[in-house]
């Protein structure tokens, strides 16, 4: 999906590339500014994630390039606005590579060269995750700031990302969706518990503002992580009640108060979550430049007459992947969490800790899968037997 954000006939690239200058060394280097990150954040204490600043590992080009073979094609996870995702192996134990100690896989993404805006996206992401740190996001290995060219070490999550997983096509009968309900039920409740984090449990809140499918990577037992916190914004201190910004985004994620007035707070990751919430009741992406013109486009304006009447409609929602494998009285309290993040006043939203309630308690639901086949038939006479 193209880094464009566009709303009533708006559209804003987010990525002017022009060329930024000198080494990431000095005051703006990723470790002074996450020593001021640091600094700045004070954790609140939830117990599950910290602000320590810690350090990360400074690599040479030579060394990821010999990693990844000259950025070889064949190692190329994926490709963003930011740049190129490579697949390797480093030797992370000592500095010297004959020292030993076991080689690690790691995702290289090397940012676009020669970006200022890229530039600043980097030290803010190698910032914000030396300093942040919870189960639910991605963690930083290292990164390479060599004259005009900016790379981060991610630690390599095996399943990739959300999207990848989400927005297949239907196959043949009987064969079972990539992700089944208790799958989508557990990486919500990852993504939730990240943003969680973000917003209240360390202060000021980060607002992370890029919240979509392509940045929740997802680990063998399809544990959510949040990645890409390059666009992440310390939010408001003391008596304010948001921050003033250039709008940053992804089309189909952004909240409509921050697009039209540039203010920005928790709530528009909310928001965003809301989004990504519907896409994984519905498997439709938030906005799909191949479908027909219309209602069709824009996954709010198809699923508004469902949200509308969620208690009536909610089954339409419905991935058409799940065959029915799903507990119809979870699929209705998702849709109403989901339709209440995207409520039109921010204030009106629930707080992540709503949220992740919410979630916690539809994940602790017990719920048998009917194996494949019987679906349909077998969630119908469930759902005879369940009170919403
Ligand atoms: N740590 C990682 N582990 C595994 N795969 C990754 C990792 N980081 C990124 N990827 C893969 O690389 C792809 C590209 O990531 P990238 O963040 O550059 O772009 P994007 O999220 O698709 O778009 P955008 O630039 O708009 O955020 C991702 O979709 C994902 O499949
Ligand atoms: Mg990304």
């Amino acid at each position: 999906m193209p880094r464009l954000f566009s709303w009533a006939g708006h559209r804003l690239p987010s990525l002017p590339c022009v060329p930024c200058t000198g080494d990431a060394a000095g005051p703006s280097s990723p470790s002074s500014q996450a020593a001021e990150t640091s600094m700045s954040l004070r954790r609140r204490g939830d117990g599950s994630g910290s602000v320590a600043g810690r350090a990360a590992r400074k690599f040479t080009l030579e060394q990821l390039s010999a990693a990844t073979d000259g950025f070889s094609a064949s190692n190329l996870l994926g490709q963003g606005g930011f740049g190129r995702v490579y697949r390797c192996h480093l030797r992370l134990d000592g500095d010297d590579d004959d020292a030993g100690g076991a080689m690690t896989a790691v995702a290289v993404k090397q940012l676009c060269r020669g970006g200022a805006q890229g530039s600043h996206e980097f030290v803010v992401e190698c910032a914000m995750l030396m300093t942040l740190r919870h189960p639910n996001l991605v963690s930083l290995v290292g990164y390479c700031a060599q004259a005009q060219e900016r790379l981060l070490v991610y630690e390599l999550l095996p399943r990739g990302s959300l999207d990848a997983h989400l927005f297949l096509p239907l196959s043949g009968d009987g064969d079972r969706p990539a992700l089944e309900w208790d799958t989508r039920v557990k990486i919500a409740h990852g993504a939730a518990r990240a943003l969680r984090y973000l917003h209240e449990a360390v202060s000021p809140p980060v607002i992370y503002r890029d919240l979509k499918p392509s940045n929740i990577l997802l680990a063998d037992d399809f544990s959510a992580k949040l990645s890409d916190l390059g666009l992440a914004r310390m939010g408001p201190s003391g008596d304010d009640t948001h921050v003033s910004t250039r709008v940053m985004g992804t089309l189909g994620y952004c909240a409509p108060d921050y697009a039209l007035t540039g203010r920005l707070t928790v709530k528009s990751d909310v928001y965003s979550f809301g989004v990504v919430l519907l896409e994984l009741i519905t498997g439709r992406r938030a906005f799909d430049a191949d479908a027909d013109a219309g209602d069709e486009r824009r996954l709010l304006d198809w699923a508004r007459p469902y949200l509308a009447d969620v208690r009536k409609m909610y089954g339409r929602l419905a991935d058409p992947a799940l065959r029915g494998r799903f507990p119809r009285r979870a699929l209705y309290q998702l849709a109403v969490v989901a339709s209440l993040c995207l409520h039109d006043r921010p204030n009106l939203r629930p707080t992540m800790s709503d949220v992740t309630r919410a979630i916690d308690h539809v994940a602790s639901q017990p719920w048998q899968a009917a194996p494949a086949g019987a679906g349909a038939d077998a969630a119908h006479h469930r759902a005879k037997s369940c009170q919403i």
